[in-house]
């Protein structure tokens, strides 16, 4: 028998078990709720980016049933080739006129959104000047650019402003950062990086992934937030999180648009969306119109969660969204605070390095607007119970 070339993998993942940072996976046996069961245990879920709720709304699963019904669970091909269906074409339309832009191109994901439209705008002569805090998919779009890559402190336009102005003129620049920072949950220095990038004449781009449905007027995101309409290039969104399904999308210009149905790789080369997660992105739209109260609760559940830890005098970070770590700087410290906090009922997942820094292990909470008050007060209850037991507190 040949000897298995994958061993030196088996060896890294013992390594991990060792260090405690190991994981299973969660499974969840049910529906995406704020109060749920994963691996048969009931608990307040804190761990999904399902911010309003929508997974599971009945507008979006009675959409998806009758796209499924009237036009089959598949596209059939590429978006480049036959699977470019009209409901695509009407969920592109939608988001155009939702996010203030030309055009819009959906992808498969937000992943594939970021990665595709850097890899296409983007190549070896180019320079891409990056927060690095930004999310790995826009970090892998750079690398698959091959443009020359220069990383800024989190949120530090200063020094943004510095690398950019050392650039010759003439070199196409990307100036790019996360609208939210998903591990931190606080906002991009937008304004500022807007202003340089129109003094130095970059590309502004702008990943909104955890902004959408969020921040801005009816979740516009983070550029409505700002009131920066019409100065950011490249928008992706994505569809996956608070619009409760599936994908990614990239807003902007009719050229930008055009340009990325011949370019974008993920575009080109892979499947188009069923017609019930394109059915279930419209209806998503048309809840966050007419039902904008969900945004509010889940600013109210925020407010009050968020408060809850700070209270208890958790380190919070600087968040400024519902994404609320709870920084506690050691990895395996990370994740035994999650196992304990599960076996207790509430669901928060550890993360450690490489996702974040390694002195700034954290459980993440996200709270939703379906959350009731009662289960967030037994989350924090749990959290003083089992924080005290950890010596965090
Ligand atoms: C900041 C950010 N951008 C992009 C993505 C990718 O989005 P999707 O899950 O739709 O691929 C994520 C998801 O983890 C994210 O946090």
């Amino acid at each position: 028998m040949r000897p298995d070339p994958l061993t030196f993998l088996s060896r890294e993942l013992d390594t991990l078990k060792e260090q405690g940072l190991y994981r299973t996976l969660r499974v969840l046996e049910g529906e995406q709720k704020p109060k749920t069961t994963f691996d048969h245990r009931q608990v307040v879920n804190l761990s999904s980016n399902n911010y309003l709720g929508l997974t599971t709304h009945p507008l979006l699963k009675e959409r998806a049933l009758e796209a499924t019904r009237r036009l089959g669970v598949g596209s059939g091909s590429v978006r480049s080739i036959a699977g470019t269906m009209d409901i695509h074409m009407e969920l592109e339309q939608r988001l155009a006129v939702f996010k203030n832009t030309e055009a819009v191109v959906v992808f498969q994901s937000g992943f594939a959104a970021n990665a595709g439209t850097v890899a296409a705008v983007l190549s070896k002569d180019d320079v891409v000047i990056s927060d690095e805090l930004n999310h790995a998919s826009i970090i892998d779009g750079c690398r698959l650019s091959r443009a020359a890559i220069k990383v800024f402190p989190h949120k530090d336009a200063a020094a943004a402003r510095r690398i950019v102005s050392e650039l010759p003129a003439a070199q196409r620049k990307l100036l790019i950062t996360d609208g939210v920072f998903s591990m931190d949950g606080d906002l991009g220095a937008l304004p500022a990086l807007c202003d340089i990038a129109e003094e130095f004449g970059c590309i502004m781009m702008v990943d909104d992934a955890h902004a959408s449905g969020v921040f801005g007027r009816n979740g516009r995101g983070t550029i409505d937030h700002f009131g920066m309409h019409g100065r950011v290039d490249i928008q992706v969104g994505t569809l996956s999180k608070a619009i409760g399904a599936l994908g990614g999308y990239v807003a902007g210009s009719r050229a930008l648009v055009e340009f990325l149905y011949h370019r974008a790789r993920p575009f080109l080369f892979s499947t188009s969306h069923p017609p019930a997660v394109a059915a279930a992105c419209i209806a998503a739209l048309d809840v966050l119109e007419q039902e904008p109260q969900i945004i509010e609760r889940l600013w109210e559940n925020t407010r009050f969660f968020k408060s809850g830890l700070q209270t208890l005098g958790f380190n919070t970070g600087l968040s400024e969204s519902p994404i609320t770590p709870v920084i506690v700087g050691d990895g395996a410290l990370a994740m035994k605070l999650s196992d304990r906090l599960f076996q207790e009922g509430v669901f928060a997942q550890g993360i450690a390095f490489p996702t974040v820094a390694r002195d700034k292990a954290r459980v993440r909470t996200i709270v939703t607007a379906t959350h009731t008050r009662e289960e967030l007060q037994f989350a924090l209850d749990v959290f003083a119970k089992v924080g005290r037991e950890l010596s965090i507190l």
